[in-house]
Parts: C-alpha cells; sequence; structure tokens
C-alpha cells in the first residue's frame, strides 16, 4: 500500500506569548489533498498547521504543529517511512530570532521597534538530502504570475524535488487553484483552468497515482530482463 506523508497550513512562528507572524494561508489544499489520498486507499498521514480545516476521512493519521520548528520534528519521525511526501505547508522562511517566551508581553513604548528575524531550514529541501530509492518528493511553488514557470523550475532544481505544483498567488484565500505540475523536463500536466480545491486533490493525486504504477510497471520490467 502506498504511504503518503501531506503537510499543510500556515506556520505561526511566535514574537512573544499573544502575537506571531504567520501567513494567509488556510490549509484547505493539503486536508483535500488527505482525503483524496485517502479515498483512493492509500495509508495518509497529514501534518497540519494552524488551520480550522480538518480532513474529514477519519482513516487519515493527523498530527499538528504551529512552528517551523514543529514541523521539522515531525518530518524527522514520519519521512523515513513514506512513499510520496507532498509538501503544502507554507513553511516561514524567517522567524523572530529572539521571541520574548510564552509568558511574556512586549509593551508598547512609543518607540520605534524592530524585530531581528532568522531563516528557518528549508524543510523540503532537507528530507530530499537524506531520501530513500522511490520516495516521490512533491513540492508546492505560489507564485506570481509572470515568475511562475522559472520560479517553479528553479525550486525544484533548488530543493532536489521530483515534482512541483506551480499556483498564481491568487490561489490563496480561494476556492478554485490552476495548477501546472513541473519536472526536470519542464510542464508533466496542467489542470484545465481553475478548478475547485476537492477537484485539484482527486486530479493531484491521480497523476501521482499514475506515476507510481508506471514507475513500478518500469522496475518489474528492468527485473525481467
Ligand atoms: N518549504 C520548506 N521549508 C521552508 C520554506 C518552504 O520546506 N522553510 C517548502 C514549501 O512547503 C513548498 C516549497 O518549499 O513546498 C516552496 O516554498 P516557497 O515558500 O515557495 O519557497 P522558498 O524556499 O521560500 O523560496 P522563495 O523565498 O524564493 O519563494
Amino acid at each position: 500500500m502506498t504511504r503518503v506523508l501531506i503537510t499543510a497550513g500556515p506556520t505561526h512562528e511566535p514574537i512573544d506569548a499573544v502575537r506571531f507572524i504567520g501567513n494567509r494561508s488556510s490549509g484547505r489544499v493539503g486536508v483535500e489533498l488527505a482525503d483524496a489520498a485517502s479515498g483512493l486507499g492509500w495509508e495518509t498521514t497529514l501534518l497540519l498547521g494552524p488551520s480550522a480545516l480538518e480532513p474529514t476521512d477519519s482513516r487519515v493519521d493527523l498530527h499538528r504543529f504551529r512552528t517551523a520548528d514543529d514541523l521539522r520534528v515531525l518530518l524527522d519521525r514520519h519521512f523515513p517511512a513514506c512513499d510520496v511526501l507532498i509538501m503544502a505547508a507554507a513553511v516561514a522562511d524567517y522567524r523572530p530570532a529572539r521571541p520574548a517566551g510564552e509568558d511574556a508581553k512586549l509593551r508598547r513604548t512609543g518607540q520605534e521597534m524592530s524585530l531581528a528575524l532568522e531563516p528557518t531550514p528549508d524543510l523540503v529541501a532537507s528530507c530530499a538530502s537524506r531520501r530513500r530509492l522511490g520516495q516521490l518528493l512533491v513540492g508546492f511553488a505560489l507564485e506570481p504570475r509572470d515568475e511562475l514557470m522559472a520560479s517553479a523550475e528553479s525550486k525544484l532544481a533548488r530543493k532536489g524535488l521530483d515534482l512541483i505544483v506551480a499556483n498564481p498567488l491568487k490561489t490563496m484565500d480561494a476556492s478554485t487553484i490552476e495548477a501546472w505540475l513541473v519536472g526536470p523536463g519542464g510542464v508533466v500536466s496542467q489542470t484545465p483552468g481553475p478548478i475547485a480545491k476537492a477537484d485539484f486533490a482527486g486530479w493531484l493525486v491521480g497523476q501521482l497515482s499514475e506515476r507510481r504504477s508506471r514507475r513500478s510497471d518500469g522496475a518489474a520490467a528492468s527485473s525481467t530482463q
């Protein structure tokens, strides 16, 4: 049985006990992907950030994270056993370098304030660097329309992924998504225009399933030669 690991939703990086740096990801695409993968009979684990949504399929193994570091720990635990990783989470690229702590609250001073930020590690690139043979790694790239393909192709190579789902910035907060599936040789497939996120999930899982069966047919053919 195919084991799929999906990440979804935003990260919240604490500034102090009551404030954080977050982003507008709703987590919807990843949650729909988990339902679609589980519906196909795949053993599905979903790592979900601070999102109001949850999968409806009770077979999905759900784990919650808040920060990029929580997600790193969960990936360390769950990535080695998966066959497919779909990294749909909108992970912070920077976090407060010195958060004030869980019990502290920054006070108004009337003065200008600046917040020192430090980069977070690239989690999917780190998974790619320790991948097993046969694991399929899929990332997401949410980009301005005019930079979509160039950015997707450079992220694919830089992060060491097999596929990247390129989609325009307007996907965020929208109920639909228009996406291009990009591999090392360029676009391998695209949605027929903007489609509902639930339909997109079925479409993407179908593409990955086809790809995995082509791979295993290829492996079977080469082992009989
Ligand atoms: N990603 C990750 N770890 C991070 C940031 C992003 O694993 N710290 C993953 C996302 O889950 C996504 C892919 O990398 O699958 C692309 O995310 P994106 O934010 O578009 O890429 P960045 O590396 O942040 O590139 P840039 O800042 O140039 O947009």
